[in-house]
């Protein structure tokens, strides 16, 4: 089988699920569609221009099965949910189409020929028993809660992912120890709001504190948390937890009051901007990081420059920044736009020159400063570099100094640009 993941770390997961669970009914990945019987794209549908992609791209494969006609080409994940029905209206040529909670059925359903949509949205799947398939590398993924229930009123996840819930606490430890003893350095848990995970009286902050007490466990890092959900518990978690990465992605997604009530996010600009004040006080040296949106429906000309003063005010390490794309099932799907595409061009531009700035004043101050690199393998500037991240998830590159992938050593910082750490290694 062939398979293209679109979208978020969730999805490179998911599929990493995907191709262990149809390992086990005999399937191999290929990286050469040509030779492959199913052709599968894992697909994300949280902006039109997720989906527009995934079309073209269906559209570039098609030819596998007008030479070989029992190909079964199709599509899972989010715009699978999404489109459902209408997706073969769109790409007849499509054999299957699977939501994100079929999965288990897949290999059953592809033995069977014929074409198939399988989109249930279940309740309880969590595939807790089933081992994905790792790529390689030090970075183990492990989704420890699925779907989401905060129906922000911009966002199609609850619907396309379904309900919140999370795995069984020793089913997500014995993940970490499976992966720890398949020489995966570093663990990093998934879910919508991975914060909000729990599993009767298990809350995350435990979870936290029992993956820290599991030898061979060198680094521990989560995504995407909410700011709703940093509960007392888990910040004091995290600054107790010397595995726990000094390093957060926070989506903060406005800095203005009347756009965070209108999309729904369960918190004041203020309520944040003390979230972080506490959360930087827990963890030292902690980067942050956060998403946001621009053009959201009713944004004024005074509400974006709240959310540039808030990311002055935050001075983030990196932020995702998107134009506000609307979403068919979302409450504010029917709300009138009132930002032009071109404002909302000119705006995402002015958010992501903010950032580039800042990111590269925080980058230039940490010169001369030395962090432990987890080195993942060899850096796209060319031979004799290596690349890693520092605690803080800043790309680092250094000259070959005898150490390898996995290793961790410490690299002094010569210069920096906005996305790039350069050193050397000081051992
Ligand atoms: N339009 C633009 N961005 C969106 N996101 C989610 N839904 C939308 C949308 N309709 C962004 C949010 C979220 C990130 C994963 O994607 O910033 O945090
Ligand atoms: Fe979407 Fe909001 Fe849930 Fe995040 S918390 S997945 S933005 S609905």
């Amino acid at each position: 089988m062939y398979v293209e993941t679109y979208g978020c770390q969730m999805n490179l997961a998911d599929t990493e699920l995907l191709l262990g669970h149809l390992g086990r009914s005999g399937y191999s990945r290929t990286d050469d569609p040509a030779s492959a019987d199913v052709i599968l794209l894992n697909t994300c549908a949280i902006r039109e221009h997720a989906e527009e992609r995934v079309m073209g791209r269906l559209g570039e494969l098609q030819h596998h099965k007008t030479k070989r006609p029992d190909v079964q080409l199709g599509l899972a994940g989010c715009m699978a949910q999404h489109l459902k029905d209408k997706l073969p209206a769109r790409a007849p040529f499509v054999d299957f189409v699977v939501g994100p909670d079929s999965y288990r059925r897949l290999p059953e359903l592809l033995a069977q020929g014929d074409a198939f949509i399988d989109v249930r949205l279940g309740r309880e799947e969590t595939y807790s028993n089933i081992v994905p398939q790792r790529g390689a590398g030090v970075r183990a993924w492990i989704s420890i809660m699925r779907g989401c229930d905060k129906f922000c009123t911009f966002c199609v996840v609850p619907y396309v992912r379904g309900r919140e819930r999370s795995l069984p606490i020793d089913a997500v430890l014995d993940q970490v120890r499976t992966a720890v003893d398949g020489g995966y350095r570093e663990i990093v848990f998934l879910g919508q709001t991975v914060n909000a995970y729990r599993d009767g009286d298990a809350d995350f902050a435990q979870l936290l504190r029992r993956t820290n007490a599991i030898d061979g466990v060198e680094r521990i890092r989560f995504t995407s948390p909410h700011p709703s959900d940093m509960t007392d518990a888990v910040i004091a978690a995290l600054a107790e937890c010397d595995k726990v990465c000094p390093q957060l992605h926070l989506p903060v997604q406005s800095g203005s009051d009347a756009v965070l009530a209108r999309m729904e996010r369960g918190y004041t600009r203020d309520q944040y901007l003390r979230l972080a004040e506490r959360l930087r006080l827990a963890k030292p040296g902690l980067a942050l990081s956060t998403d946001i949106i621009v053009g959201f429906p009713g944004e004024s000309d005074a509400d974006f420059e709240a959310t540039c003063a808030l990311m002055r005010a935050v001075r983030y390490d990196t932020a995702f920044m998107f134009k506000y794309s609307r979403r068919e099932h979302t409450k504010a799907f029917n709300w009138d736009e009132s930002v032009s595409d071109g404002e909302k061009s000119r705006r995402l531009q002015a958010v992501i020159a903010i950032e580039e700035h800042i990111a590269a004043e925080i980058n230039d101050r940490s010169v001369g400063a030395t962090f432990p690199v987890l080195i993942e393998g060899p850096a796209r500037r060319g031979e004799g570099w290596l690349a890693g991240k520092t605690p803080q998830f800043k790309t680092a590159v250094f000259p070959w100094a005898g150490s390898a992938p996995g290793d961790t050593i410490p690299v002094r910082v010569t210069s920096a640009t906005a996305h790039t750490l350069v050193g050397t290694a000081e051992i």
